[in-house]
């Protein structure tokens, strides 16, 4: 079966190169060139111009539905999803999760609660911008402005929110009341995804959220305002993430994009459904067995695009804990067979790290690598 499905494939692999073959001939045989199609006025960017390798990919990242029945089934399920799961972080350490039980109307109130803030008035907006993302409720345009590049299409707003949120005080009104609605909504999921992240790494269930990977957790409320110049500039340079897992709310605008097996596809946007990918130090403690996956995202002539991340982390802050927390791949994944490729990292040298360079230099995971 397998091999005559890739006879088939190849076959039409085949077929393609040969009517491109052509179609490159006939227009080499006019001597023109791109000139020539030019003056010809053709309407449209003939095929043999259309790069594949940018966008317009037609794979879409796996979908799992994490609905329990609460019958006898329901342990068959569990294995259905835990598999999906394991398949999804394997391949592409990203996926989108339905029925996960965060009502859509919170949702929906979420990304107009970030909306609104952003839309405020200037001279109220004005008193949250800072640098400082630790303190308190924050506003600010690129973390790292003074070390990328180019600088990216994009404000943020967020404040950290577990283990606690800045009391409600200091929260902006425009945002308050949802922030802490959504917030434990969030926590609630996080628990239940390490969970299932657990046992399709082959772990006991509890094994992730003991080893507190969701006890501290970053909000941000990105927005994406309508661009002029698309194609000259960038929403989100290519980046991997530092948290464990980060769970994702995005609008119906689209633009993210994850690089796979070397292209960039695009994340649709699926009304109710919420993007949950791996970061970096999930890749460091399951030992390379799932992967952290660069993405991106490209501005748009339409918006504003709102999305709201909350990257689940180890405790990192002072005050938090006595002992600097550290992390290296978990003793259960290891065998002769599958020795360590990471050293133990102290996350907070881990996360100084990745926030000191620019988002579009390399992952510090390679600092850690046996
Ligand atoms: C991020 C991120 C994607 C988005 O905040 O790390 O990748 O869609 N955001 O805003
Ligand atoms: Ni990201």
């Amino acid at each position: 079966m397998a091999f005559s499905e890739k006879r088939e494939n190849n076959g039409a692999a085949e077929d393609s190169n040969h009517s491109r073959l052509i179609k490159l001939r006939e227009f080499d045989d006019t001597k023109l060139g791109v000139k020539g199609l030019v003056d010809a006025a053709v309407a449209k960017v003939p095929e043999i111009y259309l790069d594949h390798s940018s966008s317009g990919s037609v794979l879409t990242i796996p979908v799992i539905d994490l609905k329990h029945p609460n019958t006898t089934a329901a342990a068959a399920v569990r294995r259905e999803i835990v598999g999906g799961i394991r398949g999804s972080c394997e391949e592409w350490g990203f996926f989108q999760v339905v029925n996960h039980g965060i009502p859509e109307g919170i949702l929906d109130e979420m990304i107009q609660g970030v909306r609104r803030f952003h839309e405020l008035d200037p001279e109220i907006k004005k008193r949250y911008y800072t640098r400082d993302l630790i303190s308190g409720f924050f506003l600010v345009s690129n973390f790292d402005l003074y070390r990328s590049a180019a600088a990216s299409w994009r404000d943020t707003m967020g404040c950290v929110a577990a283990p606690d949120l800045p009391p409600p005080e200091q929260l902006p009104d425009a945002t308050r009341d949802i922030l802490i609605e959504y917030s434990k909504q969030v926590k609630q999921l996080s628990k239940t995804i390490l969970e299932l992240l657990s046992e399709a790494l082959g772990l006991e269930p509890n094994r992730l959220n003991q080893l507190g990977c969701g006890a501290g957790q970053l909000l941000l409320g990105h927005y994406y305002p309508a661009c002029p110049e698309p194609e000259v500039t960038i929403g989100v340079t290519d980046h991997t993430d530092a948290s464990f897992i980060t769970i994702l709310l995005q609008d119906q605008i689209g633009g993210l994009q994850v690089l796979h097996r070397n292209k960039w596809v695009d994340v649709q946007p699926r009304k109710g459904a919420l993007v949950v990918n791996l970061g970096d130090l999930l890749q460091l403690v399951s030992n390379d067995k799932f992967i952290s996956v660069s993405h991106r995202v490209v501005p748009k002539r339409i918006g504003p695009r709102i999305s709201v991340a909350c990257f689940l982390r180890p405790l990192i802050h002072k005050g938090d804990t006595d002992s600097p927390p550290v992390y290296g791949p978990i003793p259960e994944l290891l065998s002769e067979e599958n020795p360590p490729v990471y050293v133990e990292a102290d996350v907070r040298e881990f996360m100084r790290i990745h926030s000191s360079r620019g988002l579009d230099e390399p992952s510090p995971l390679q600092h850690f690598r046996v």
